[in-house]
């Protein structure tokens, strides 16, 4: 079948086109058989346009487009009509036009739909994941792609332009821990061993430096097998850079850049630089969460001094155990006693045990626990969280672990319900002064809150033995909107210092040799000072598209539970394929 060439695209046609002969390809949306016409709503990727068939024009063409089904494949030919006023459709972009089809070809046919093109909610989750290629087809997912390739092409340009170059790292690679589970890849030819596929190009980009590359990105795919959430996939994309010679702020610079380039380009967004900047410490204190949503105030008070030394018992056992009181102060709260009652399980998930309150009013404050403070403590608490008249005032007390986190998650939780945040004004900012490590209880050691391979602050170095819980790090994470969009760091560069990191997190120098002795080699033949970021892509775009999940913006994303529906993996394989690779299933679950 030779193609019938179209002269348009289904959505480019308006009122100048009037009078002209056009082809156009296209999937049929819908079909409405008026006696005398039919209409057919004609689609592809551009847009949508109307094409009228006059049945009492020619036998042929009446019976052929009578047989045309939904999302059939068809050419038609014919001539583009301007539609009379009443008949405008605001709707579409062609809706000042018609076409008059003189014929129609069928290019192909299609099987009746799991689900409809037009309202892709007529079937479930699962069932669009199965036929993804149909889902792909809806305008969500349609602009959604958009997004995204302009989001790359604008990422790419800013990054071009400012001299970095693009160069490719392997997907088979050395297994080395970065935080999370590998993907290991077995290896044919030498039975017994295998590959990782990259959690991130982080080793390579930094050899890359060392090689005296000096700029380099990539967008790239990285592979983790973790547990999975809304916004994470075990394959997702990174925009990954790494620079020589810097400190943080020439690296955040470029982030920034980076950043308000693909808001403006992308959606026309305006974002103010500097970002604002504030300490993990800060973040966790004000908000309860290192990626604070800062669309919308509401601060954590904490006022375990004003509130701690009462008679209400379970706030005076909180402070005498060196635990946290922290208040929310919610303007204007119009909560009914029930709705205060059910925050309880908002915070529960964290393991806070509940929810206090008092409302506030023209007499002072009004609840079960007020009587428990003396005037004072109250005039005090009301200055401090900035309390009038009309306001709600909600507690939680608990050790920092369990406040802090029950807090943010309370924060946000009223953020939303009581539509506090303004969608329209994206809100960047940076996270700095990470803790260089973490206490991990169930296992008894430091685990590093980034990865491995981030400097501590030089002035730090020295509490690394005595004190390693107080190191700081020279990291930084970019956060937009309550999300961790991206999140580097300034390298240990000098080998004797990265030694010093990994005795830390508790690797001898035999496992250091084992797992990382490449990396250890290359920082003795001249390493640069380097540092670098890495953008969740994904995430990026997610935003930029105004979608809650990133499977939104993946072509082919697999499920919650890492499965992709459409063409069944993760799948079992032939015995002959195991014996290859010299592997035998042991253990496989019924
Ligand atoms: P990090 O592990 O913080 O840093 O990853 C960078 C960004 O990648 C995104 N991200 C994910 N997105 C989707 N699904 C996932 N499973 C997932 N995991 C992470 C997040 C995160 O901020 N090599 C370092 C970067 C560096 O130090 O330069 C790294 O990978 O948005």
């Amino acid at each position: 079948m030779k193609v019938p060439q179209r002269t348009h695209t289904c959505g480019e046609l308006r009122k100048s086109n009037a009078g002209t002969e056009v082809t156009l390809n296209g999937w049929v949306e819908t079909q409405r058989d008026h006696g005398g016409v039919i209409f057919l709503i004609l689609r592809d990727r551009y847009g949508r346009v109307q094409v009228v068939v006059n049945l009492e024009d020619s036998e042929k063409l009446a019976k052929k487009t009578k047989s045309v089904g939904t999302e059939w494949v068809i050419s038609v030919s014919g001539t583009v009509t301007e539609r009379d006023p009443a008949n405008i459709n605001e709707d579409m972009d062609t809706g000042a036009i018609e076409v008059q089809a003189d014929s129609i070809e069928i290019l192909n046919e299609a099987k009746a739909m799991p689900f409809l093109i037009t309202d892709p909610t007529s079937a479930t989750e699962e069932v669009r994941l199965k036929y993804r290629y149909l889902d792909l087809r809806t305008d969500k997912l349609q602009r959604n792609l958009e997004v995204r390739h302009k989001a790359y092409q604008s990422v790419w340009n800013t990054l071009s332009s400012l001299d970095f170059f693009e160069i490719e790292t392997p997907f088979l690679m050395r297994s080395t821990p970065e935080g999370a589970r590998d993907f290991l890849v077995p290896s044919r030819l030498h039975k017994g061993r295998f590959y990782a596929l990259p959690q991130s190009p982080q080793t390579y980009k930094q050899l890359l430096m060392i090689s005296g590359y000096d700029r380099y990105f990539q967008i790239v795919k990285c592979f983790r097998d973790e547990d999975l959430r809304a916004d994470r996939q075990p394959e997702f994309t990174q925009i990954d850079l790494e620079m020589s010679f810097v400190n943080e702020e020439n690296v955040m610079d470029v982030a920034e850049e980076i950043t308000v380039k693909v808001y403006k380009e992308v959606i026309d967004k305006e974002l103010a630089r500097p970002f604002p900047q504030m300490s993990y410490r800060e973040a966790i204190e004000k908000y309860g969460v290192d990626k604070p949503d800062l669309r919308f105030d509401l601060p954590i008070h904490n006022v375990t001094e004003i509130l701690g030394e009462s008679e209400f018992k379970i706030f005076a056992k909180v402070k005498k155990s060196g635990g946290i009181i922290g208040a929310l102060c919610v303007k204007d709260a119009d909560l009914s006693r029930k709705e205060i009652d059910n925050l309880t399980e908002v915070v529960a998930p964290v393991g806070a045990k509940g929810v206090a309150f008092m409302k506030v009013t023209e007499n002072g404050v009004d609840s079960g626990i007020s009587r428990f403070f003396g005037d004072e403590a109250i005039a005090e608490l009301l200055e401090e969280t900035d309390a009038e008249a009309g306001d709600l005032l909600l507690f939680v007390a608990d050790t920092a672990r369990i406040a802090y986190p029950s807090l943010g998650k309370l924060r946000l939780h009223l953020g939303q319900t009581l539509d506090l945040i303004d969608e329209d004004k994206p809100a960047p900012a940076w996270i700095l002064n990470f803790p260089l490590v973490e206490y991990n209880e169930d296992e008894d050691r430091w685990d590093a809150m980034h990865h491995p391979f981030t400097a501590p602050m030089p002035e730090d170095i020295a509490k690394m033995q005595s004190n390693p819980g107080k190191v700081r790090a020279r990291a930084y994470d970019l956060v937009i909107d309550g999300h961790e969009i991206a999140g580097g760091s300034i390298r240990n560069f000098r080998s004797d210092i990265q030694q010093k990191v990994f005795e830390l997190l508790n690797m001898d120098k035999e496992e250091q040799r084992e797992k990382f002795g490449f990396l250890l080699d290359a920082l003795q033949y001249g390493a640069p000072p380097h540092g670098g970021i890495a953008f969740g892509f994904d995430r990026l775009v997610a935003l930029l598209a105004g979608m809650k999940s990133i499977r939104d913006v993946i072509a082919f994303p697999k499920t919650t539970s890492a499965l992709s529906l459409m063409d069944g993996s993760p799948s079992e394989v032939s015995e002959d394929q195991l014996k290859e690779l010299g592997l035998k299933i042991i253990n496989t679950p019924k």
